[in-house]
């Protein structure tokens, strides 16, 4: 039985153009991605400071020290927000900038910013939506032992109270973490994100302290935020296949789907590791060390949405020998696998269109997956948070950025949560990935994934065509017929 509050509000009627009344139209980004300012106000650097100044790690050595300048600008992006008629805006809280070295009190400068800018966002009459941890961990934590020591998911519980009491009077939805598979998988796996380790056990005792730290953050929401306030998390959950029918390559999909999705959905939603996750990975780590007891209980304590994530699907087969370590999957290439605990799988791209960062568009995945979870717990309200696509964009000379391909891939991925809502799931909101182009973890500034464009060297914001087409998309409350 999933945990969902009671007080959750009723599901919304249909509207017209096959999407509810109320649901949110969105745009999101994340701090470390758009703000820059990154010594101002007291901000201290957070692990992707070190990470991206660390020379390799990051393509071109771009840092997030500028990036869009959203800080600064923050403005004049509500301004475009309001023009396009965005419901909503979500966008993460920069750790460093409230609490410095992860510990102690907050920095009232770094609450003024998100003060100012959830005022602005309300004043345009458009809903903020606050991630509390889109993967700035304060360095000072991680140099403390980061996600893989306990104390950080109460370190987490305490930023979440300093942050809950200075807008839980103005943020009407909160999530507590952003796909804590990257945090754990990618940044203490295969080491392509900040931290940059690959030690497997510190990848799943990172998993659970994700995941206790999420389970205490609603906590202390709960005890510090309105009654009508929501709470929720978001993963990307991998829409997993197997390459062919054969028994291997499902059972490569199996240990993918265990340590990929069911280390998040089974504490969080039904309040249990699964059993097969923790038999394949009982030669990697303690699992009663590392759980407490009570942690299962914290963890799936009620919340009101989940939020997902998603891109592109991950087909998978049956790999001999370990070779499936080596393969680039998505994720960006390492020669350490991020998949602890399912070594022998090799990874496969599916036929047909692609973006920039060679992910395969694919709609139907993301069909699937809203109907997968739906009716795996249709108590529970989705939210996608996140979806979109980098094309190689450019300004032609007469100053306009032309993107029919992303028109046509959120087109498409918009009609598949048409059809999930008109199949019976209840998807209460879409959020593009992203409001303006930013850095792109390890990928750096090289891809571009906005729906504005932004002329790094001028900061200058450009709307391309698919935002002119979104803005109509959410004028009319659905697709053009
Ligand atoms: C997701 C991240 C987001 C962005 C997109 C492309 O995994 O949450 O910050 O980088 O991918």
């Amino acid at each position: 039985m999933t945990a969902v509050r009671s007080e959750t509000t009723p599901r919304p009627t249909p509207g017209g153009a096959g999407f509810p009344t109320g649901f949110l139209w969105g745009a999101s980004t994340a701090a470390y991605q758009v703000e820059g300012a990154a010594t101002e106000d007291g901000r201290t650097p957070s692990i992707w400071d070190t990470f991206s100044h660390t020379p390799g790690k990051v393509r071109n050595g771009d840092t997030g020290d500028i990036a869009a300048d959203h800080y600064h600008r923050f403005r004049e992006d509500v301004a475009l927000m309001k023009e396009l008629g965005l419901g909503a805006y979500r966008f993460s809280v920069s750790w460093p900038r409230i609490q410095p070295t992860g510990r102690g009190p907050a920095v009232e400068r770094g609450l003024d910013f998100y003060r100012r800018l959830t005022d602005e966002l309300l004043a345009a009459g458009i809903t903020p939506v606050a991630t509390l941890y889109h993967w700035d961990l304060p360095q000072e934590l991680e140099d403390a032992g980061g996600w893989p020591l306990r104390d950080t998911a109460e370190r987490f519980a305490d930023y979440t109270a300093l942050v809950a009491g200075a807008l839980g009077d103005r943020v009407p939805v909160w999530t507590t973490l952003n796909e804590p598979w990257c945090s754990a998988f990618l940044g203490y796996g295969s080491g392509v994100h900040a931290p940059g380790r690959h030690e497997p056990a510190a990848t799943l005792r990172a998993a659970h302290h994700l995941n206790l730290a999420h389970g205490r953050g609603v906590e202390v929401l709960r005890s510090l935020l309105p009654e009508s306030a929501q709470t929720s998390i978001t993963l990307n959950l991998h829409q997993v296949r197997a390459l062919t029918s054969s028994p291997e390559d499902a059972e490569a999909a199996r240990r993918i789907d265990a340590v990929g999705n069911r280390v998040f959905t089974g504490p969080i939603l039904d309040g249990a590791y699964p059993q097969d996750l923790l038999e394949d990975t009982a030669r990697i780590v303690d699992w009663d060390e590392l759980v407490h007891e009570g942690d299962l209980k914290t963890i799936s304590g009620p919340i009101d949405l989940l939020g997902v994530n998603y891109y592109t699907p991950t087909i998978v087969s049956a790999a001999e020998d370990g070779a499936g370590d080596a393969r680039d999957d998505g994720h960006g290439a390492s020669s350490h696998s991020p998949w602890t605990g399912a070594e022998d799988v090799a990874f496969h791209l599916a036929p047909g269109e692609r973006t920039a960062m060679n992910w395969a568009v694919d709609p139907e995945g993301l069909y699937t997956l809203l109907r997968q979870v739906g009716e795996a717990h249709p108590e529970l309200p989705l939210m996608v948070t996140e979806n979109g696509a980098a094309f190689d964009d450019y300004v032609s000379p007469e100053g306009r950025v032309e993107d029919p391909e992303r028109i046509a891939y959120v087109h498409s991925h918009l009609d598949a949560v048409r059809r999930a809502i008109a199949d019976g799931t209840d998807v209460r909101g879409y959020f593009l990935w992203s409001l303006l182009d930013n850095f792109e973890w390890s990928y750096g500034y090289a891809k571009r994934f906005g729906a504005i464009y932004v002329d790094y060297a001028t900061q200058k914001r450009i709307p391309k065509s698919s935002a002119r087409w979104y803005a109509e998309v959410i004028r009319r409350g659905g697709l053009p017929a």
